[in-house]
């Protein structure tokens, strides 16, 4: 067997009981073996200041830094804060992206999955997002799309998906992404035997 892509997982909530986490679980659950997801917190991560990072950077930049330097490809998923990303989602792609000509996004295949209550599924912050993701040289997968609203309503007790649609779809969304580190990737996975 072909060792798995590592994925590094960006949530842009820091609520226990978020949906984007639990969206982020059960998209690590739905991925096929080819993909294993790790979420990287961004909770303590200072806010950015350049004075800081001249003098001496923060030990949670480092490592943070390090961890998306380490990953094959970077996952987003996202609520929708007044129609755009999160500020903590910001502050984090704006630590890895310095010091200048040190960008740890570069070049990592990428994608965004959005989530909210409401209807219209955190399309502003997904495409805000996708905004940033070009700066930061991330060839962020086109489609399929992902805006899943309603999200009070996907998930049981224990987390599951609970409309089988959705997690179809889903299911579909993490193969499409697969597929597409694979194109970006400069090894390729060798053949399931
Ligand atoms: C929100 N929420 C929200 N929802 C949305 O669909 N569009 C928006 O623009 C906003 N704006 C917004 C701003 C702020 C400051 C907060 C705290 C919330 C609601 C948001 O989607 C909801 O709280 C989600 O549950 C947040 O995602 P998690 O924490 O469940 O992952």
């Amino acid at each position: 067997m072909a060792a798995a892509r590592h994925v590094a997982v960006l949530v842009g909530s820091l609520r226990k009981g978020s949906y984007n986490r639990m969206m982020a679980k059960a998209l690590a659950a739905l991925a096929g073996s080819e993909l294993q997801l790790t979420i990287v917190e961004i909770g303590d991560l200072p806010f950015y200041n350049e004075d800081v990072d001249a003098d001496e950077p923060p030990a949670p930049w480092t490592a943070f830094r390090k961890a998306i330097d380490a990953a094959d490809a970077v996952l987003f998923v996202t609520p929708e804060y007044n129609r755009s990303v999160p500020g903590v989602l910001k502050n984090a792609i704006d630590v890895a992206s310095r010091p200048h000509g040190r960008n740890a996004w570069s070049g990592k295949p990428g994608a965004v999955v959005s989530v909210s209550p409401g209807a219209i599924g955190g399309f502003g912050a997904n495409h805000h997002l996708r905004q940033s993701l070009v700066f930061l040289n991330v060839p962020a997968m086109p489609q399929p799309e992902a805006y899943i609203g309603g999200a009070a309503g996907l998930f049981d007790e224990a987390g599951h998906i609970t409309n089988d649609g959705t997690r179809t779809f889903l299911e579909g969304f993490m193969k499409a992404f697969a597929a597409w580190i694979d194109a970006l990737s400069p090894t390729k996975l060798e053949a399931a035997p």
